[in-house]
């Protein structure tokens, strides 16, 4: 049964139909939807709208269907939208008083409503999920606080860094994706009930009883705006998106470091993928994967942007767009998030392989120049004294710290003893104490630093 059949002499067109309908994918609001329900029934009680005993009623019938979903035992079909089942079966359950659930009261808050209750049940998954990344970050950057691998910028060899930064770095990313989460919930935590189509309702509501039986934290101000916003939606999939972007970052570190030129890191067996037709082959399909997901998610955004640009005041059904998009972009993030927790716990450092790497290519060139620079040679002419050293490294192919004394002395006579220590790979990381800083000194601060602001969730 349509809710607004009564207007209509015939019924809908089964193409028409098919194509309105939204329970397909909003039956996944069963639980808010009931919850709202359950709220706006006791208010309508409360308030002498409806009786006490409608009131009961209505909830007692309402906890049943809940009941019923729960356990698989109601399926969720045979309506235009969540809102209809739910009516529907409450009127079919407990007769006349069914049909009062729906006074002072439309679709349009109702599902504004059901939304933001389900948008902020995704913000504490996702929330929960990075914090469990964030961890396991943690443990390895412990692990790794003393592991010296290479630093890069362009993707090129620059200094040596302790790996314990490294994973910091990472940290500090999905620390401010949680920020960003939780300053959108505050946003989210305005009801919209109570705005009923889009003028508000002329019946003697209680919003702030509604409020408070569904944890707002606020009433929204205007009833207009209310039924027809949906930023915390574009806002949630935004969050979701940089949270996909960092990751992406970090997928792409994976499969190079993991690849055989690199071999810094590798992935377990239980988490690695073959080739059909090449037996050697060790594949990062899940890296790779989280990465291509990066643009699935990106395309959610993108998709909500556009549902919500040019709708003309107050609701259009355009909004009903908003589902799908926001149940896809939650569903990846939260998957993604999940699979690359299990594989940042499970991959293996091959700690020789990386000190190594950091030891070749010059990377200690600016020890050499800073080292100038402390004894009072001004930092560009160090710089060039440094750049002709490295020329001669290449021509001799010799490294920084297998050089002499002399030879260093043949470049500048600044240079004493201690040059030769300074050029050393572990010396290099360690020398970079500032706050934020590459020294293992440093990196247990800034562990320090993760853990107090991760207390906070
Ligand atoms: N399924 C609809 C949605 O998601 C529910 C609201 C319908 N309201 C209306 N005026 N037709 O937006």
């Amino acid at each position: 049964m349509k809710l607004w059949e009564g207007r209509f002499e015939k019924p809908l067109d089964k193409l028409a139909d098919d194509f309105n309908e939204s329970l397909s994918f909003d039956k996944a609001l069963w639980q808010v939807d009931i919850t709202a329900s359950i709220a706006h029934a006791t208010m309508l009680g409360k308030c002498g709208i409806i009786t006490e005993d409608e009131a009961n009623s209505i909830v007692e019938g309402l906890n049943g269907i809940y009941a019923d979903i729960e356990q698989g035992a109601l399926a969720l079909q045979g309506a235009e939208d969540i809102h209809s089942f739910v009516e529907n079966e409450l009127t079919r359950r407990i007769g006349d008083a069914g049909k009062k659930l729906h006074t002072a009261r439309s679709r349009n808050d109702q599902v504004a409503t059901d939304m933001r209750l389900e948008v902020r049940r995704g913000i504490n998954r996702l929330t929960n999920l990075l914090k469990g990344l964030v961890e396991t970050l943690l443990d390895r950057a412990r692990e790794g606080a003393r592991y010296i691998m290479p630093g890069f910028t362009h993707l090129r060899k620059a200094q040596p860094i302790s790996c314990g930064q490294y994973f910091n770095a990472y940290s500090e990313m999905f620390l401010r994706d949680m920020d960003r989460l939780c300053d959108a919930e505050r946003r989210i935590s305005v009801m919209p009930l109570g705005s009923a189509a889009l003028a508000g309702t002329s019946y003697p509501i209680d919003r702030e009883i509604t409020k408070e039986l569904l944890g707002f934290q606020e009433i929204s101000e205007n009833s207009l705006d209310a039924v027809s916003d949906r930023d915390f939606v574009a806002e949630y999939i935004f969050c979701a998106s940089l949270t996909l972007a960092h990751l992406s970052r970090l997928c792409e570190d994976t499969i190079l470091y993991t690849s055989e030129e690199f071999g810094y890191w590798e992935i377990p067996d239980e988490l690695s993928t073959g080739s059909s037709i090449m037996p050697q082959k060790k594949n990062p399909d899940l890296p790779e994967l989280v990465r291509g997901k990066a643009g699935r998610v990106y395309g959610d955004l993108m998709a909500i942007l556009t549902v919500i640009k040019g709708i003309p005041l107050a609701y259009n059904k355009d909004l009903q767009e908003d589902k799908e998009p926001y149940f896809d972009a939650a569903k990846t993030a939260e998957n993604c998030v999940a699979i690359y927790t299990e594989l940042m716990k499970r991959i293996k450092l091959n700690v020789n392989a990386m000190y190594e790497a950091a030891g070749a290519g010059y990377a200690t060139a600016t020890d050499v120049a800073d080292y100038l620079a402390k004894r009072g040679v001004p930092f560009r002419d160090a710089h060039a004294i440094t750049g002709k050293i490295v020329r001669y490294c290449i021509e001799q192919e010799k490294t920084l710290p297998s050089l002499t004394l002399e030879e260093f002395k043949a470049a500048s006579h600044v240079f004493e003893a201690d040059v030769l220590e300074a050029v050393k790979t572990r010396n290099s990381a360690e020398a970079r104490d500032s706050v934020g800083g590459s020294s293992h000194r440093a990196v247990r601060r800034g562990i320090t630093a993760i853990k107090r602001r991760l207390a906070k969730y």
